[in-house]
């Protein structure tokens, strides 16, 4: 039998604890628009006592998204009065709100931070409870560092804050400490108490990273009956972060056999949301990132190239368009093989190319590979007109591709805090074109001149610049994401300078729309 797992997400309150990540009103709504949209059940917003800005964010989050009866809002309190104070007049504008309060259940949590006994923390809990729920029907309690803790002893806490009321025991790794098939056999033992003392109660879990281990403990708690998960997108969170939401659904969803269990979250909102959390909170996502990374469905190898033209079984368990991705991307490089070349190749409509013919291109291909890094479609219909150019010039079914795509001449960019500008000189074919720009800043002033030479209407969605190499020759690494009519093109460029390689790939972006809305049929 498969049963619902309950996705609490709070990336806007445990992710928002990383250094740097604070968000506005504005974002943090934003944020919370999103996650709705990807259907998680369960929305924490903050932490309204610790400032004014927080209150008034879980505030205006319950007003505007948890006006409707499918999301739950909630904010964490400390098991103190004032605290659950705060949480209540902020959270209960919202169609069902939840209290969600945490007292620490570890010897060192209640000997060495509070400076108490057992029971005198365990008073406190039960008062908490009895006092929230004078407010509200729904309250969660979380045992922190709970796997510390000596079991008998979270035990009777548990008990008896279900008695007082709680509604939602919320079982945290707060330090990273567990390990999967312990942590399994504690949710195991808690379970099977807890359905006996009132099965309405959900078992929870919240698993932080600090081993590695945040994904495989929050799935090893679901095998053994945890009924809810507490996750960020990204996996960002306090230190090394909390268990990434789109790890454990995927997981689930690709391994439902294994966990007999399914969730509401709409998978193809996963990038979108990944994206949006990263850009806002200007944490960028570890390219290997499981799921949501920038390789995590990328295949640049040959042999694994070969492999998905084959069958794309042989290389991919999940398909990139259930998290939202347009489809598998075979990133050309200078380690891709025949199969995939032509593969590209056929796909832009070069069908009958004879083995010669297909060996010269290839050649050509990799010198290109070798000396760029990622070969675009732009770059193969250039590849192809060359090599025709020069070896069958009476080819009559080659249309002079290279006049349709931009190509940077030269550049200059002026950065100071009152008039930035730029002025790029392009080439299209053999036509030399020219322009100035000013803008907010130099990359926007670059942008705006390279746009109106072009005469596109494109939006820039995302700019990520990093370095790839050390030392005064650090190549600096430029990837944007830019919309035209509806759809979304990525590019890369890498430089030593840095303005360069945002052209270039502003420059790459371009030419990828030329190739998909603007070049003539064959
Ligand atoms: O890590 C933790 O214990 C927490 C609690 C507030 C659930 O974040
Ligand atoms: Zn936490």
């Amino acid at each position: 039998m498969t049963r619902k797992i309950w996705v609490f997400d709070t990336t806007l309150r445990d992710g928002e604890q990383v250094p740097g990540a604070k968000l506005n009103l504005y974002e943090k709504l934003e944020v919370a628009q999103q996650l709705k949209k990807l259907q998680v059940d369960i929305i924490e917003a903050g932490f309204p006592a610790s400032s004014t800005g927080d209150f008034n964010a879980v505030k205006e989050i319950a007003k505007k998204v948890g006006n409707t009866d499918d999301i739950i809002i909630t904010a964490l309190a400390r098991a103190v009065k004032s605290d659950i104070d705060s949480v209540f007049n902020s959270i209960k504008y919202a169609e069902k709100p939840l209290i969600h309060m945490v007292l620490g259940t570890s010897d060192i949590h209640v000997e060495k931070k509070f400076g108490k006994s057992k029971s005198q923390i365990l008073d406190i809990g039960v008062e908490a409870v009895k006092y929230a729920k004078t407010l509200l029907p729904d309250v969660q309690y979380s045992t922190e560092d709970a796997s510390r803790s000596d079991f008998e002893y979270l035990w009777s806490t548990i008990e008896a804050v279900v008695k007082a009321g709680a509604t939602i025991i919320n079982v945290p790794d707060t330090v990273g400490y567990a390990e999967p098939e312990e942590f399994g056999h504690l949710i195991y033992k808690l379970n099977d108490r807890l359905k006996n003392l009132n099965d309405k109660v959900l078992l929870s879990v919240h698993c932080h990273n600090d081993l590695g281990m945040a994904t495989a403990n929050t799935l090893a708690a679901i095998k053994n009956g945890a009924d809810k998960v507490e996750c960020t997108i990204n996996g960002i969170g306090e230190r090394a972060g909390n268990a990434a939401l789109e790890e454990v659904v995927m997981s689930m969803n690709t391994r439902s056999a294994i966990y007999q269990a399914y969730t509401n979250v709409n998978t193809k909102e996963i990038m979108n949301t990944s994206r949006l959390v990263s850009s806002l909170m200007g944490l960028d996502v570890q390219v290997n990132k499981a799921i949501t990374g920038d390789n995590a469905f990328a295949h640049s190898s040959g042999i694994h190239q070969d492999g998905l033209l084959k069958s794309r079984d042989a290389y991919e368990i999940i398909s990139p368009t259930e998290v939202g991705l347009e489809d598998m991307e075979l990133v050309l490089t200078a380690r891709s093989g025949r199969h995939a070349v032509r593969n590209a190749l056929e796909k832009l409509g070069f069908n009958h190319l004879t083995e010669t013919q297909f060996e010269g291109i290839f050649t050509a291909f990799l010198e290109l590979a070798d000396a760029k890094k990622e070969v675009y479609n732009h770059d193969l219909y250039v590849i192809v007109e060359n090599y025709f150019s020069k070896h069958d010039s009476t080819n009559q079914d080659l249309t002079n591709y290279s006049e349709h795509f931009y190509e940077l001449i030269d550049l200059q960019v002026i950065s100071n805090p009152i008039f930035p500008s730029a002025s790029v000189k392009m080439k299209k074919g053999n036509i030399i074109l020219k322009s100035s720009s000013v803008g907010s800043g130099p990359i926007d002033a670059l942008y705006s001149a390279i746009s109106e030479i072009c005469d596109l209407d494109i939006k820039l969605i995302e700019y990520n610049i990093n370095s790839v190499s050390r030392g005064k020759e650090a190549l600096g690494k430029v990837k944007i994401q830019v919309e035209y009519k509806g759809e979304k093109y990525t590019a890369k460029a890498t430089d030593t300078d840095i303005m360069k390689a945002s052209a270039l790939a502003y420059i790459n972006a371009i030419n990828s729309i030329v190739v998909e809305h603007l070049l003539p049929v064959k």
